[in-house]
């Protein structure tokens, strides 16, 4: 900290530090210097703002469970909603995703650029769980942004980056956007000037046998459907409000989800928050947000085994990030249909 500190000070050589202000202090031009800090930020689990052709996006090492919380803490995000990971190349994608045909594709003429693909996510990818919210897919991108890919090298971590925009609010297109957006929240914000593309990337599914568009955005949709020399159905707003939540398919445990459990009743599996003796897993014994974000996913798919008849949850407070948890556990907890 007090390192990367000092580095910054010397990048802003006419001012004492008293007269910094943090907002100040948190903006650099993107040059190796400050990508340097960047990639050190990244790696020691810190948040880092920085320019794509798309949007802002606000960046953490998405193999690290509490950076990725970190990510949705900064957004207020009150749902954990899945994450975009942002890789340097296609091979790097591979390794993550499974690729069919129309991956293969929709890889090979648009990335780099703004086109985000949903992949069956392979399990020894080894992601975060909470980077995917839990499903079996991963949505990949790989930026054409010079600033971006060089972020991706020096940092030499995959990046989960959503839009650095607090949550419900319009996407940044420059520093001082996101700045004015998340405050204190992040550590570094890399100033890469506005973004060219401007509107977000867009997200196509080819996780099963048919292609479907998420959400339109920077290649236009016929430009995709004439490389795949077919027609892509959109997942439209009349499917969302027939069934809302069905655009995300959320994970749900196959045993039934009992929620502010002060213990276990015979049979069930105890999922603790804070101290806990009897927990068979605990999301946090120090009653840390940002951990219990970290493994929730991962906890819930381990306790989701015959040997027990139910999971039981410990209450868990409804402020911060407890609110993302509280309703992903309720949405897993309400009957199915
Ligand atoms: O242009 C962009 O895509 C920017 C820049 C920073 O790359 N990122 C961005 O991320 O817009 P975000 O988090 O604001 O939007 C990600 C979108 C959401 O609509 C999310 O639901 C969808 O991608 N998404 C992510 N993972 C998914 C998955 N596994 N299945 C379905 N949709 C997914
Ligand atoms: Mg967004």
């Amino acid at each position: 900290m007090t390192g990367s500190r000092q580095h910054v000070w010397r990048l802003l050589p006419s001012a004492s530090p008293s007269a910094i202000t943090s907002a100040m202090l948190r903006i650099l031009p993107l040059n190796p210097e400050s990508l340097a800090i960047a990639g050190r930020e990244i790696r020691a689990g810190r948040l880092v703002a920085f320019p794509t052709e798309t949007v802002y996006g606000l960046g953490g090492d998405a193999t690290n469970g509490a950076a990725v919380a970190a990510i949705f803490e900064a957004k207020g995000r009150p749902r954990f909603n899945p994450l975009i990971v942002h890789l340097p190349e296609t091979g790097a994608a591979r390794a993550m995703g499974r690729f069919n045909d129309m991956a293969e594709t929709l890889a090979a003429r648009f990335w780099p650029g703004p086109l985000t693909l949903v992949l069956a996510r392979r399990p020894d990818a080894g992601l975060s769980e909470l980077v995917s919210a839990g499903l079996d897919t991963v949505a990949i991108r790989v930026p054409a942004h010079d600033g971006a890919r060089a972020l991706l090298h020096v940092a030499d971590r995959p990046l989960a980056a959503p839009s650095a925009n607090r949550s419900g609010n319009v996407s940044p297109t420059t520093a001082q956007h996101v700045a004015d957006e998340l405050g204190d929240a992040v550590a570094l914000i890399l100033d890469g000037g506005p973004c060219p593309v401007g509107v977000e990337s867009t997200v196509v599914d080819v996780s099963g046998d048919t292609p479907l568009l998420l959400r339109p955005g920077g290649v236009p949709l016929e430009d995709i459907e004439t490389a795949l020399g077919r027609s892509v159905p959109v997942a439209g707003v009349a499917d969302a409000i027939r069934a809302p939540g069905m655009l995300e398919s959320h994970y749900a445990p196959g045993l039934p989800l009992r929620l502010d459990a002060g213990h276990a009743n015979p049979g069930e599996a105890l999922l603790g928050f804070g101290p806990a003796p009897d927990a068979t897993l605990n999301l946090s014994e120090a009653g840390d947000l940002r951990e219990a974000a970290a493994n929730l996913f991962a906890y819930l798919r381990e306790l989701d085994r015959p040997d027990f008849t139910g999971i039981a949850v410990m209450p868990i407070p409804e402020a911060g990030l407890g609110r993302a948890i509280n309703d992903r556990l309720r949405r897993a907890a309400a009957p199915r249909e």
